[in-house]
């Protein structure tokens, strides 16, 4: 019989590893993995590339510019996973710039930005199979996802795997700039009145600071076997 399929919410603060848990588990289950966080950088991108983040956010020039903005995915077969495209455009390197990591968080607490990509991202998860990271996943995008996952990690060991994720794309910012992006973007998201960073309440927290890729991937298996067994 085939197994029924779920989906899978993964949320926690920035740079913990949740897009690399992410990716892993679909490649396993041959589920479809969606990198939220990278919409919300395409949306950034926009900003930057029309003068509307130039020193600070104009909110209100991007909520009236925001139905321009097209977001979509489309399967990468050499890196395995899907590459984000900002209205026709593959934006999937350029989203990834410490330019976009400055300025993400400001755009990503503007409600209309998230109203427009949490409906987006529900269309996605309508036939299940679905493992999605961010920030609202458990707690507003599939607040009935079979299983959710609230990753933590040190911020000594956050900072440490972006910087050097940052450095092997041939970026080259200091480790203490690196560290004061991630902190200041926990913050803003933590604290922001639209759907905040949460850990939802039926979530299963996952500290991986000491644990490798592979005991986390083994470990999440097994809790995934354990939310498909109470299904049915
Ligand atoms: O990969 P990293 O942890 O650096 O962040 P990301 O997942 O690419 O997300 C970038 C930013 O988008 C976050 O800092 C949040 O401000 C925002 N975000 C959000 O508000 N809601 C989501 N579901 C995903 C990301």
């Amino acid at each position: 019989m085939k197994t029924p399929k779920i989906n899978i919410a993964i949320d926690g603060y920035s740079s913990c590893g949740k897009s690399t848990l992410a990716k892993e588990l679909a490649q396993e289950l041959d589920y479809v993995f969606i990198d939220s966080g990278a919409m919300y950088r395409a949306v950034t991108l926009f900003a930057l590339q029309n003068g509307i983040a130039n020193g600070e956010l104009d909110e209100n020039k991007l909520i009236s510019r925001l139905a321009e903005i097209e977001i979509r995915f489309e399967f990468n077969t050499s890196s395995g996973a899907s590459d984000v495209f900002l209205n026709g455009d593959n934006v999937e390197s350029e989203v990834r710039k410490m330019q976009v990591s400055d300025y993400v968080s400001p755009v990503a607490a503007v409600k209309e930005v998230r109203l427009k990509l949490v409906e987006l991202q529900q269309k996605m998860g309508i036939n299940k199979g679905v493992v999605m990271d961010g920030r609202d996943i458990g707690t507003v995008v599939f607040p009935n996802a079979e299983l959710k996952i609230f990753m933590t990690a040190n911020n000594e060991i956050r900072a440490k795997r972006r910087f050097e994720e940052l450095q092997s794309k041939g970026e080259k910012p200091s480790l203490e700039r690196v560290k004061a992006n991630l902190e200041k973007r926990d913050f803003i998201d933590t604290n922001r009145k639209a759907d905040p960073l949460r850990q939802a309440s039926d979530a299963r927290v996952l500290n991986n600071s000491n644990l490798s890729r592979e005991e986390q991937l083994s470990l999440v298996l097994k809790w995934i076997e354990e939310a498909k067994s109470t299904l049915a």
